[in-house]
């Protein structure tokens, strides 16, 4: 069963809460929540580098962080080497993030994008696979900016 890296800052809390039920009840993924638990402020940076370190490190394929934008803490989460995190609003960024760019983070703005769309966002960017080929090479030219 894939391991999936959740985490958020508590603008992002309650989407990462919906999102994560939402995981749980497709039976198909293991969810390692690395908070926060709750609305009270934290500073998202910390969040997105956990969420980061544990894709990184292998002890998830895959992570989907939050914040209020999807942007702070997606932010932080490239700055780990490795890490290719894609903020998405759409269902077809989601897709092109997957099919171009092999982003192996989601990021969300629990602020910006309404759940239900969320969710669809969530269904795409798990399901599309990385096309290869001339992307490949992309791909390995941003890694190499690490
Ligand atoms: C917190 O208020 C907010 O700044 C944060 O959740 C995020 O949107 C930052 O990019």
């Amino acid at each position: 069963m894939q391991t999936l890296a959740l985490a958020a800052d508590h603008g992002g809390f309650e989407l990462k809460e919906i999102i994560k039920q939402f995981l749980q009840d497709a039976g198909a993924y293991q969810i390692l929540d690395l908070g926060t638990n709750s609305a009270d402020p934290v500073d998202y940076p910390a969040y997105g580098r956990k969420a980061a370190e544990a894709v990184a490190g292998g002890q998830a394929e895959r992570g989907i962080i939050f914040c209020g934008t999807g942007i702070g803490i997606s932010i932080a989460a490239n700055k780990v080497k490795g890490i290719r995190a894609a903020n998405c609003l759409t269902e077809f960024m989601a897709e092109m993030s997957r099919r171009h760019n092999d982003a192996n983070i989601l990021a969300l703005g629990g602020r910006t994008v309404e759940p239900e769309l969320a969710q669809k966002i969530v269904k795409v960017w798990l399901n599309t696979p990385f096309a290869g080929g001339r992307h490949e090479r992309r791909v390995k030219q941003l890694d190499a900016l690490d």
